[in-house]
């Protein structure tokens, strides 16, 4: 206790700090008179926030805390502006970057302060999966164990049916109150924001100007759902076989701690997941990484290469130097997660270790960089990304360049005794799809949950039923338990989902997106053609690739200066302002296809019966129990 408030205290002290240095570098007067509020006037302003927000950059790169993300703490550090700002008539500017500046800043202020209240939900829903609150099973009087990552290891090693049931309940039986008052706190702040003519999932998706955006990824799951309801039925078969007839319910729903397992277990070598052809073994990429002998900044030098080869700017030895840290080891949590200040001065913290989702990881995280630079031509506000996701699109293009079996056999010397064939490759997608095509609809439901609950759709009573009929309609997952009266069932990363940083929807985006900037440079470089087997979408590469280079920088380089609809135009010829579920369908067509065919050859029923949990929730409590 003592140490969470001495945290407060000193988040709270630099908090603080952090506005006030912020402020003493503005300290402006702007003239009162009607005559300065003109387009010329509007410029003089703007150079003046400029340098707030370069300054506010520097500062924040010192105070940084991790509870706010940076986006918030420089909405916050432009709020002395925005009264003189909203009294121009900005919307009819003749110039159009002046007139999308304010734009894009003005929407920082329709968000009232942070303050004390805000900060502390939005760390409680954070962190939430780190707290510890459950009891060992074997060990009753021993109440440390937390989400991540003891009862995540439990579900990814274990395969006794009672202990993951009794970890799947427990933790949500046992959730400390601060959680769910820090998710009616945001829920209160949403419902708080709304007006006459915007909902309050308007704000939501203020940065995708796009009130209506759910509709969009409704209509992306739609697209998937084919191909889901596939992987579901092969899996409902593999988790038979596994734990035994009895484990699926007779409606075909697969319960929830099992569909978790299998997430994740997704890159593990042992089970429960079957890979098509189980009798070729998937390459171990840590054992091929250690033969390679790299360094942790090796992995940075590789990345840089990659955007070198590809026709941007080689960073000098001086700018790596000095602007890419190796992190204390230790430091970045369990997953090594590495640091990118983008926001002022450039800086890559990044993580002292070596393993193969790290050599992708900094990919990625490279790709924020060249994004940040690219982006930081422009002036405060144009210098965002196009939206929440833009960034992570990028890095997920190019990591899908980076993974495929022609970039680590042919630019990194990696898997140099394996031959990559069709059967080799469809268990290589397997592996891929039990994670991503598992995950995306996951992120649906928290999505769709969280803006049916701040738009009010549901009374706070069904939060619960709602959640499962969501879980059932988009996943067909059950409960495989029944939790205490009031408890919510969701799992962390739906908590996590409601903070800017993590939203749900980025996760959508970016891997939809993703695919789509993926499959447009392959198509126009020639690595794929459709309908040639020898040039399929997965095993592409833009290692070298000028044009790759300057369609990827063409999309950095507009920043927010756009709309993100009119920055994806290019991915289709036909100029599409929507995202589309046909790149990543494409990818994945050889497996669909096989596991189609498979689920026929093994006669398996594809799909699962509906069942209304909320008006079950309406009949008495005894007989709600049968149906358990
Ligand atoms: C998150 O929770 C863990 C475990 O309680 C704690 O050690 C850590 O300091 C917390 N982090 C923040 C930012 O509060
Ligand atoms: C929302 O408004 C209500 C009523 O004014 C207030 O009690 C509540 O604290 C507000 N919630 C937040 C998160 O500001
Ligand atoms: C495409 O986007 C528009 C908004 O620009 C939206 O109204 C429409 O529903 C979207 N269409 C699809 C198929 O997602
Ligand atoms: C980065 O890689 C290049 C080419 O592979 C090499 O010449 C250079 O020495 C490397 N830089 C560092 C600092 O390791
Ligand atoms: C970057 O450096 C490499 C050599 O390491 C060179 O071949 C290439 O032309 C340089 N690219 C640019 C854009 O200067």
């Amino acid at each position: 206790m003592a140490s969470d408030f001495e945290h407060w205290v000193l988040s709270t002290l630099l908090l603080t700090t952090f506005i006030c240095l912020a402020q003493s570098a503005e300290n402006y007067t702007f003239p009162n008179d009607p005559e300065y509020f003109n387009e010329e006037g509007a410029q003089r302003l703007l150079n003046r926030v400029n340098d707030v927000y370069w300054a506010s950059a520097t500062v924040y790169r010192q105070y940084a805390d991790d509870t706010l993300s940076p986006e918030i703490l420089m909405r916050e550090k432009l709020r002395p502006f925005y009264e003189t700002m909203q009294k121009f008539d900005w919307r009819n500017f003749v110039d159009p970057l002046l007139r999308r500046q304010f734009e894009v800043i003005l929407r920082g202020a329709k968000y009232p302060p942070i303050d004390y209240k805000f900060k502390r939900a939005t760390n409680t829903l954070k962190n939430m999966s780190r707290k510890k609150w459950v009891c060992n099973k074997n060990e009753l009087t021993n109440c440390q164990m937390a989400f991540v990552h003891q009862i995540k290891s439990v579900f990814t090693n274990s395969d006794d049916l009672d202990e993951l049931k009794y970890y799947w309940k427990e933790w949500r039986n046992k959730m400390p109150t601060d959680v769910k008052e820090a998710l009616h706190y945001y829920i209160s702040y949403y419902k708080n924001l709304s007006t006459a003519d915007m909902a309050p999932s308007a704000f939501w998706y203020d940065q995708y100007e796009d009130p209506d955006l759910l509709y969009e990824l409704e209509n992306l799951m739609k697209a998937i759902r084919p191909f889901y309801r596939e992987m579901h039925a092969h899996l409902r078969n593999v988790l038979r076989h596994k734990y035994g007839n009895d484990v699926i319910p007779p409606t075909g729903l697969i319960p929830h701690h099992l569909l978790e397992q299998v997430t994740y277990q997704a890159w593990k070598k042992e089970t429960v997941l079957k890979n098509p052809f189980p009798q070729r073994k998937l390459p171990n990429l840590q054992t091929e990484l250690d033969g390679v002998g790299l360094k942790p900044f090796d992995l940075v030098n590789i990345s840089v290469q990659f955007f070198s080869s590809m026709g941007f700017r080689n960073f000098t030895e001086e700018f790596m130097s000095e602007h890419f840290i190796e992190m204390e080891p230790g430091t970045g949590g369990p997953d090594c997660k590495s640091r990118i200040f983008d926001f002022g001065e450039i800086e890559l913290h990044y993580c002292p270790r070596v393993y193969y989702k790290k050599l992708l990881q900094t990919h990625a995280d490279i790709t924020a960089v060249q994004y940040a630079i690219a982006k930081n031509n422009f002036r405060v506000g144009l210098n965002q990304e196009a939206c929440p996701g833009f960034g992570a699109a990028l890095g997920e293009a190019v990591i899908l360049s980076v993974s495929n079996p022609k970039h680590l056999q042919q630019r990194l010397g990696l898997l140099q005794n394996y031959e990559y064939d069709d059967i080799l490759n469809l268990n290589r997608l397997y592996r891929m799809a039990a994670h991503t095509l598992l995950t995306l609809p996951t992120y649906f439901v928290h999505e769709k949950l969280w803006v049916d609950i701040i738009d009010g759709k549901v009374p706070p009573e069904h939060y619960n039923c709602h959640y499962w009929n969501l879980m059932q309609k988009y996943m067909g997952v059950e409960p495989p338990l029944q939790t205490d009266p009031g408890v919510y069932d969701m799992p962390y990363k739906f908590y996590e989902g409601i903070v800017d940083q993590h939203r749900s929807t980025k996760k959508i985006f970016d891997e939809f997106l993703g695919y789509q900037i993926y499959r447009v440079i392959c198509l126009n470089i020639g690595e794929f053609e459709r309908r040639n087997a020898y040039k399929p979408l997965d095993n592409c590469d833009f290692y070298g690739n000028k044009f790759a280079g300057k369609f990827l920088y063409d999309m950095m380089s507009s920043g927010s200066s756009k709309p993100w609809r009119e920055v994806i135009k290019p991915l289709t010829w036909i100029h599409a302002t929507n995202m589309t579920a046909t790149a990543f369908l494409e990818y994945f067509e050889p497996l669909n296809t096989w596991i189609s065919d498979d689920n026929i050859n093994k006669n398996l029923r594809v799909g699962w019966m509906p069942i209304d949990k909320c008006k079950l929730g309406i009949v008495p409590p005894n007989a709600t129990t049968v149906v358990y």
